[in-house]
């Protein structure tokens, strides 16, 4: 069976035209003057891993078109018995379940029940794959800070290899031609990282992605992937941690965005974090209108 109409799965298969289209419905979206354009549907939040912005704007999100949502994780459901993801699916269509935002630790994961249950499903993070949402509400951001794509180039700093949201982003960004250079050591930036999308480039060294670069993308060094690989994290903090003095180095008026969790004294520091170039909370706003735009289209409402 193929995806149900309106599905978001992932950024790599969707057009540009399509990708414009989300983000300019989203523009139109005002979470304290809604539209009930999700009336009396049930938005299911399927969570097999943690999460706290993508959750509640997701929920946030639906409550304010008029869903009914109900969040199932994995402690205290059937899937800590065993139930497989198949057969937790099943279950929530049966129940009457309109739209599917599930977030699994497997990638594929959205995609196996998609193709079972003739539901629209919304991948909110599988595994190290895509995090389709969260590139959207960050090229919201980029939109709505840069104004247009064309000539911009933006810096990816940190741990690519664990990131879905930089697999999504590279993603978007090369579709409209952005300039995207990935920086990081080798063990969490792999040289094959550039192959990932056109017009990404990797470099070892900080100053060579930030010269230039209108946007700063960093991400967190994810410890709890990191099991195998020898990372020294007081190196990482000496060559790569964003400091003030490092951006300056970018552009004059370069944003820093992160799609959190931040860990303060790590990927950057306070005063970068809490710094007037940092758009970190507004990603984490406009995570709301641009989810209400992607449960519109679930439903059919993206007019
Ligand atoms: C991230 C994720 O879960 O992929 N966060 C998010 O959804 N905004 C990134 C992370 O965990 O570092």
């Amino acid at each position: 069976m193929s995806p149900a109409r309106g599905s978001l799965l992932g950024i790599e298969h969707l057009d540009a035209a399509e990708i414009l289209r989300i983000l300019k419905f989203a523009r139109r979206m005002n979470p304290d003057k809604p539209r009930p354009l999700l009336k009396g549907k049930r938005v299911v939040l399927l969570f097999y891993e943690a999460s706290t912005r993508t959750r509640s704007s997701f929920e946030i999100a639906a409550k304010s078109m008029g869903a009914h949502t109900v969040l199932i994780q994995a402690a205290g459901s059937s899937i800590e018995k065993g139930e497989s993801l198949l057969d937790t699916g099943y279950t929530l269509r049966a129940v009457g379940a309109d739209v599917i935002v599930i977030r699994h630790p497997n990638a594929g994961a959205p995609h196996v029940m998609a193709r079972h249950i003739d539901v629209p499903v919304i991948n909110a993070g599988d595994g190290l794959h895509e995090h389709p949402s969260q590139a959207l509400l960050d090229a919201y951001t980029i939109l709505h800070n840069k104004r247009k794509f064309q000539g911009l180039q933006v810096a990816i700093i940190g741990d690519i290899f664990h990131s879905r949201v930089a697999r999504s982003a590279c993603h978007l960004l090369s579709k409209f031609g952005v300039k995207v250079i990935l920086c990081g050591p080798p063990e969490l930036v792999p040289d094959i990282a550039a192959t990932l999308a056109p017009g990404l480039r990797v470099t070892r060294h900080l100053e060579d992605a930030l010269r230039g670069s209108d946007v700063v993308m960093l991400l967190r060094v994810q410890k709890e992937r990191l099991s195998g690989l020898k990372i020294d994290l007081a190196d990482y903090i000496a060559r790569y941690q964003m400091t003030l003095t490092r951006l300056k180095m970018a552009k004059k008026d370069a944003i820093v965005m992160h799609p959190g969790p931040i860990i303060r004294g790590l990927e950057l520091t306070s005063e970068v974090a809490d710094g007037v170039l940092s758009r970190i909370l507004e990603e984490v706003k406009n995570g709301v209108p641009t989810r209400m735009a992607i449960l519109a289209r679930a439903v059919g409402k993206m007019r």
